[in-house]
């Protein structure tokens, strides 16, 4: 089939289900709750949805546990409810991707009972290892949730590989019955409509052979260079991609720790493994590698590393475009101010949105959401926030190592969506199943529609304005004020428009003169938070000002 490559043109809404909009009062998000949501959505002017998986799962991981893949969870409205959003959203133009969750499933899964039981044609399905012969573990991998890589079963009398928590094991993906139940579920989602997948840890999907000990020297992440960009993960993409090209549909890749340059490896060429890769490395502007490795936030990092993975994918690959998903706190609290939620937020949306590439938006980003900061670690739910309290600083302060949880936890981002000042904020008429963060009074989605100069509204204009400049998708990217720790300053460029972009990231006054061969005077202003003074061509910023300015070339038409 003949690809569009609409993905280039689109935007795209994340949603976690569970804590969007539960549409039928039993505390947890749903299908129904997106239904009736399709028209919000649809008003941020995005074009494709992409759904944290929908599938039935014991929640382990919150449905990175799959139990089956071709179904629609019973919590979330099953399939009758999923056939309607996806008619729901292609009707208003939207298309709808899947989370693909195939290094490991659920313990719970039947394929997985199988094996432990060795009934055929499952007994290879996963990693399966005896203890080595003086009784230890297979190799001295690490999970990047809980403990040890590895699991005894009782059953079988081996162990179960896990990278993730213990109910999530790896799928042995060198098995080709493994590789063919994958294509199956392509297909089944793909024949049913849906547009595309993200695909959860992917790069993982090839471990070593032999499965050799990791370097002892990588902490909580031992083993990673044995199973990260694996001997066969190329080879084994390229047979999805078989059935892949005979849809118009997307694929994103998700790679913990990817550079830009590997990026290039899954993404680049006429036909590539995949579409996009997921930059983790954007996140990394106050944390080394994963956010429980906090620093300060350093503006210049951020910006070194954004201007990295333009100049790197450029013309080659396609970035993917990201500052918040279910898997990282909340953005205004991280690399904006919670004091200047409303600024900062606007700044960080002007500072990806008009780069090069796809953008996502993480449902509750779009309102200037902040992180819970929950009394005790008994009130947290996630299992990557337990396993890291648990594991990490044990030998500080309580005080200290609560701290950390307020600004690491994924439970940040997996607060319900606050959509009014109402019980529960609006978020259901029953009990929610995890905290609703308190500062919904003020800040939800209700009280953002009827202010001309909220961060809501100001996501809309910015996505509207994005689709309507070619510049956004063609043109060349180049920074300014390259050293400044306060600004960030980019221009897209093409032949008939420029684009100059100004975002500051402090309270603070910070004089700014426009680049050589700007005249402010003649640029329209096409988007800003403050005020649109120019003296001596430039101005003096507010709190976290932002502006945006077009330069058009009359003479030259748009291509
Ligand atoms: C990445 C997902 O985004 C995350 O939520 C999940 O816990 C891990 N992969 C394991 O599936």
């Amino acid at each position: 089939m003949e690809r569009t490559f609409w993905y280039k043109d689109a935007v795209f809404y994340q949603i976690w289900p569970r804590s969007f909009k539960d549409g039928d009062g039993d505390g947890v998000g749903d299908l129904m709750g997106v239904y009736e949501k399709l028209d919000y959505i649809q008003s941020l002017n995005v074009d494709a949805i992409w759904f944290s998986p929908l599938y039935p799962s014991p929640n382990a991981d919150y449905g990175y546990d799959v139990m089956d893949y071709m179904d629609i969870s019973a919590e979330y409205g099953g399939m009758e409810a999923f056939r309607k959003v996806l008619q729901g959203a292609h009707e208003r133009g939207m298309r709808v991707i899947m989370d693909l969750v195939v290094n490991h499933t659920s313990d719970e899964h039947p394929w997985f009972q199988a094996s432990r039981r060795r009934e055929e044609p499952y007994t290879d399905y996963y990693i399966w290892r005896k203890a080595k012969k003086d009784g230890t573990l297979p190799n001295n991998w690490d999970s990047m949730f809980e403990g040890k890589a590895w699991q005894y079963d009782e059953l079988r009398k081996e162990y179960y590989l896990h990278l993730f928590a213990v109910k999530q094991p790896d799928l042995n993906m060198d098995n080709p019955l493994v590789r063919e139940e994958v294509k199956k579920i392509m297909r089944f989602w793909l024949d049913m409509g849906v547009d595309g997948f993200r695909e959860d840890v992917i790069t993982f999907i090839s471990k070593d052979k032999g499965l050799p000990n990791g370097s002892p020297l990588m902490p909580a992440a031992k083993g990673i260079s044995h199973y990260a960009n694996g001997p066969h993960v190329h080879e084994y993409l390229m047979e999805f991609r078989d059935v892949l090209d005979q849809y118009d549909c997307v694929t994103i890749g998700e790679a913990p720790l990817v550079t830009a340059r590997r990026a290039l490896e899954y993404t680049e060429g006429k036909r590539p493994e995949l579409d996009m890769m997921i930059p983790f490395q954007c996140m990394e502007g106050d944390c080394f590698l994963t956010d429980y490795f906090p620093h300060r936030f350093s503006l210049r990092k951020l910006k070194w590393i954004w201007g990295h993975w333009q100049k790197t994918l450029r013309g080659r690959g396609w970035n993917f475009l990201y500052l918040e998903n279910h898997d990282h706190p909340r953005i205004v609290s991280r690399y904006g101010s919670e004091e200047y939620r409303v600024e900062s937020g606007k700044a960080l949306a002007a500072s990806y949105l008009f780069q090069q590439g796809t953008p996502i938006i993480y449902q509750g980003q779009e309102i200037g959401m902040t992180n819970i900061r929950l009394e005790s670690i008994e009130d947290y739910e996630d299992v990557q926030t337990i396993n890291h309290y648990h594991t990490f600083f044990t030998n500080r302060p309580e005080k200290d190592r609560m701290a950390r949880i307020w600004r690491a936890s994924r439970d940040s981002a997996r607060t319900p969506m606050q959509w009014n000042d109402g019980p529960h904020a609006g978020f259901t008429t029953g009990e929610p199943w995890f905290h609703v963060n308190r500062n919904h009074a003020e800040i939800n989605v209700a009280a953002e529609e009827g202010d001309p100069d909220s961060l809501l509204n100001f996501y809309r204009e910015a996505v509207r304005l994005r689709r309507s400049l070619p510049v956004v998708r063609y043109g060349t990217f180049r920074q300014f004020e390259l050293w400044s720790g306060k600004l960030f300053v980019y221009e897209r460029r093409s032949k008939a428009q420029r684009l100059l972009v100004i975002c500051s990231y402090t309270p603070e006054a910070v004089k700014f003169r426009a680049p050589k061969g700007y005249d402010l005077r003649k640029g329209k202003l096409i988007l800003r938070s403050h005020g649109d003074d120019v003296e001596n061509n430039g101005f003096v910023t507010r709190p976290y000002e932002t502006r945006v300015y077009l330069f058009q070339d009359r003479r030259v038409p748009e291509v």
